[in-house]
């Protein structure tokens, strides 16, 4: 993009926002009734939080849950920022009840929480383990006895130890195969009650982090073609639980992904930015949701991966591309801010400015606009008619003021504007039917340990009092308004 051309577009889109302020301060100040509830979620829009099974549970030594290997990584010195663990975490094991309590409090109609896979299976596969599934029987009826719809994850990422020491975890696909048996146990078991299943959580980071850059379990450095593997393999993973939920869950029992989609975002509003966008959104996400949705690997992902391209076969792309009920979307940051290009599939990132804010994550980038254009551009190029945000929220410095309270005013910030260019989004008609929000409480951040809150309630991890921040009070508002505010 060349100076002038940068500069007379810029020109143009202020030139057109100008225009654009000078009607709503003309405006009478006071909302008539139909701009207030042109500001609001579509009637039924579902107000969630979120959790997962090794972040809040603890009691990683009871009832026979087996060893996952979130437990061993966390020992190796240097991997955990705090030097701290999932091993005592809320002790959800034990406070569930009380955090559900939580959940009703804020007025939210659904909870996303995930199944340890080893407190089901020890060892993965072979015997199972009745008391670990208890666990989930009591949380999924003190759910629904207080009137919120569970929805749960099949995966995030606690993988069992023993899948990783007898197969090399996601680099076989034994542990695909087994998977698909742990999906089909727990749909039997637990979909006579839930109704919506998320298969794995973010194959996009675990992958990745897991397997190529080691900061997260298990902890391996990878070359690239065998983290293509794993990434393909994480796919078939998804694929072969969505067929089990079909054969063993209860009739009608949805079932779909729950990704940190690889968030592209027009630069600017132009109709060649959009559609720059839309084909980077699509390509960049051709490892994992593109094949899902489609069942092939774009042709810019194979030349793009040469040689390093995963092996594949004909039948395993039709496992992946078994159609899913949604499309569930963690969105928090802005990733790669697109523009045209006549080089390539026709796109090309930006560099990401160093003085792009963020919040108490380097990587949390604060860009409300990501929640309205990953949703639409989704919607379109996959024909989805349902996504749910799986995941947004963001992490702060809570501080315990001496009055008692957290004021977080700047978690507010963050989901105000995110919450309002999710609005946005559905005033257009943008499919997202909810939103669950990370999340409920403090918890065990993996690598950053205790030290990054991302919680509406704080989390004395001595104590284990729970105490709802401004950010509980402000989401409370939301949902009983059903709108984001401004
Ligand atoms: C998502 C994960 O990546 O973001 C959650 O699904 C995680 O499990 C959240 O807690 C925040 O990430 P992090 O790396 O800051 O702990």
């Amino acid at each position: 993009m060349s100076n002038n051309v940068s500069r007379r577009q810029f020109a143009k889109i202020a030139g057109l926002s100008a225009a654009g302020i000078a009607g709503p301060l003309d405006a009478e100040a006071k909302p008539t009734s139909t701009q207030r509830s042109a500001s609001n979620f579509p009637p039924g829009f579902l107000w969630g939080t979120a959790t997962s099974s090794y972040q809040v549970e603890g009691a990683v030594n009871e009832d026979g849950r087996g060893v996952s290997i979130w437990d061993n990584f966390v020992r190796i010195p240097g991997k955990i920022e705090d030097g701290s663990s999932g091993e005592r975490a809320n002790e959800h094991y034990h406070r569930y009840k009380d955090d559900i309590a939580r959940i009703k409090e804020l007025g939210c109609k659904a909870y996303r929480f995930s199944v340890a896979w080893p407190r089901v299976f020890p060892d993965g596969d072979g015997k199972s383990n009745p008391k670990g599934l208890d666990f989930y029987n009591r949380l999924v009826d003190e759910l629904l006895k207080n009137g919120i719809e569970p929805w749960l994850t099949l995966y995030h990422w606690d993988l069992p130890q023993s899948l990783q020491d007898r197969f090399g975890g996601w680099r076989s696909t034994e542990t695909c195969k087994i998977f698909g048996d742990y999906a089909a146990y727990v749909a039997k078991h637990l979909t006579d009650r839930v109704r919506n299943v998320f298969t794995l959580n973010e194959s996009g980071r675990f992958v990745y982090f897991g397997y190529g850059i080691g900061i997260d379990a298990p902890g391996l450095t990878l070359p690239q073609a065998e983290v293509n593997q794993v990434r393909h393999n994480s796919a078939l993973a998804h694929g072969l639980a969505v067929q089990a939920v079909r054969a063993h869950g209860r009739r009608g029992t949805r079932v779909g992904p729950a990704e940190n989609i690889d968030a592209c975002i027009p630069a600017i509003d132009t109709p060649e930015h959009v559609r720059a966008a839309a084909i980077a959104l699509r390509e960049m996400n051709a490892g994992y949701l593109n094949v899902i949705m489609e069942g092939r690997y774009t042709d810019a992902f194979l030349k793009f991966a040469g040689a390093d391209a995963p092996k594949y076969t004909d039948a395993e792309l039709k496992i992946i591309s078994s159609p899913v009920d949604f499309l569930g979307l963690n969105i928090y940051a802005p990733q790669h801010y697109i523009v045209p290009s006549d080089q390539g599939a026709g796109f090309a990132p930006l560099p990401i400015p160093k003085s792009f804010p963020h919040m108490n994550s380097d990587w949390l980038r604060v860009g409300p606009e990501t929640i309205y254009w990953v949703p639409k551009l989704a919607a379109k190029i996959w024909k989805t008619d349902a996504i749910y945000i799986s995941e947004n929220g963001a992490s702060g410095a809570d501080q315990v003021t001496p009055d008692g309270k957290i004021y977080d005013t700047d978690r507010i910030m963050y989901l105000r504007n995110y919450l309002a260019q999710l609005q946005r989004a559905t005033a257009e008609g943008v499919p997202v039917r909810g939103y669950f929000l990370w999340s409920l409480m403090d918890n065990f951040e993996w690598v950053y340990g205790l030290n990054k809150r991302f919680g509406l309630y704080h989390v004395n991890f001595d104590t284990q009092v729970r105490t709802p921040k401004l950010s509980a009070d402000f989401y409370r508002n939301v949902i009983a308004n059903n709108a984001a505010g401004a």
